[in-house]
Order: structure tokens, then sequence, then C-alpha cells
């Protein structure tokens, strides 16, 4: 009986002991969907976040693998939301860059070259802009009172900026349609509107996502 008795205690004491461990490793860790000890479920503060974007799923999937790091602070995601935008924006400009390069080398219509290398431009500013956002708020753990509002607001100033020059690299484009008359200018054309899309997508979500920043306390 005794001997039993320790046996359980000592049971017990391993089981707590573990117990402990994954709670304390777990603050809403895997990305799959684990509870936090507060007993909310991480991942659904992604989907809660990112059902106020314009596109629920791809914020959802972009993001859920860091609903750890997220735990249920609004800042955070807005920063992951930021960097993944940064990401997407700085590899796509220096791909038009090259393509700008190679256009011009290659002879191809000037007016979808001189639209490329304005695009590069855009792109790259659009980089600078999210670069910056990004940093505003990496300023917020920091700040308070009147502070944050400031950075908030910066950050949203950058970040819809970043967008405006997306979509200037866009409307180059589409400007220039009428003097694409090649059938491989035209292919391009289409593959850099596509992906500058499919960017601005990513844009879009960091973008909300900072607006929701507004009048949050912490
Ligand atoms: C957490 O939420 C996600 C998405 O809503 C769901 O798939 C998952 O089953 C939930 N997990 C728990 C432990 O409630
Ligand atoms: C965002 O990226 C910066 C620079 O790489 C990094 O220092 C920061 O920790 C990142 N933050 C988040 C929330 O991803």
């Amino acid at each position: 009986m005794e001997t039993a008795t320790t046996a359980g205690r000592a049971c017990l004491m391993a089981v707590l002991v573990v117990v402990t461990a994954v709670t304390v490793s777990s603050l809403c860790a895997a990305a799959g969907g684990v509870e936090s000890p507060a007993g909310r479920n991480c991942t659904e503060f992604i989907r809660q976040s990112c059902s106020a974007t314009r596109y629920p799923s791809l914020c959802y999937s972009s993001l859920a693998g860091y609903a750890g790091a997220v735990g249920e602070d609004p800042t955070q995601i807005a920063h992951f939301a930021a960097n993944n935008s940064l990401a997407q924006v700085s590899s796509l400009s220096y791909h038009v860059l090259l393509l700008y390069r190679a256009a011009a080398a290659a002879g191809v219509d000037p007016r979808i070259a001189a639209a490329l290398g304005d695009c590069a431009e855009s792109l790259g500013d659009a980089a600078e802009l999210t670069r910056q956002a990004a940093a505003e708020l990496g300023l917020l753990a920091k700040a308070e009172g009147p502070e944050l509002a400031w950075h908030v607001s910066n950050a949203q100033t950058w970040m819809s900026a970043a967008l405006t020059n997306e979509d200037t690299c866009t409307d180059g484009f589409a400007a220039t349609a009428a003097a694409a008359t090649a059938g491989g200018d035209v292919f391009m054309k289409a593959d850099v509107a596509r992906h500058v899309r499919r960017a601005r997508r990513y844009t879009s979500i960091a973008l909300a996502l900072v607006n929701s920043l507004v009048g949050v306390a912490r």
C-alpha cells in the first residue's frame, strides 16, 4: 500500500513535470491549433485577424505558421505580415529589374522596356516603404502612450504608399498595352502584371492588419 502510494506520487510528479513543460513550451506553439494556457486557440486568433483583410485565406495560410510567435498580439501579426510582404515585394523588384536589363539587351519594344524599367523602380520604392513600415512596427513593442499612435500612423502611411507604388507599376504596363504587339512581349507583360498582383495581395493584407491596430491599446 505504502509502496504503491509512493510509486503513485512519483508517477504523478512525473506527469506534472511533463504537463508543465508542455504547457510552457506551447504558448499556443504549433500552427496546428494548440490551445494557449488561457484556453484560447491561437490559430483561431490568426483566422479572426485575417477576416479583416481582403484576402482572408491567403492571409491565414501565410501567417498560421507563426501562430506560436504571434500569440494573440495584433502588433506581432501585423509585423509578420509586413515582413512577408517585404520578402515578396523585394524579390519581385529584383526579378523585374533583371527582366528589364534582359529586355533592354534583347532589344524588345522600347516602350515595353521603359515600362519594365519604371516598374522595377516603383517596386524598389515599394520594398523600401514596406521595410520602413516593418521597422515602425518593430518600434511599437517599446512605445507608450501617444508614441503608439504615431508609429501606427507612420506604418499606415508607408504601407499604403507601398501599395500605390505597386499600382504605379501595373498602371504603367496598362498604358503600354497598345504598344505591345509582339507575342513574347505580351506574355512578359502579362507575367509581370500577374506577379505584381500577387505581391500586392500581401501588401494589402499587411496594410489591413496595420489598420486594425488603430485604437488598440497595449
Ligand atoms: C483551433 O482552431 C483551428 C482553426 O479554427 C481548428 O482547426 C483547430 O481544431 C482548433 N484547435 C483547438 C485545439 O481547438
Ligand atoms: C521582421 O523582420 C525583421 C528583420 O529581418 C526582424 O528583425 C524581425 O524580428 C521580424 N519580425 C517579425 C515579427 O517577423
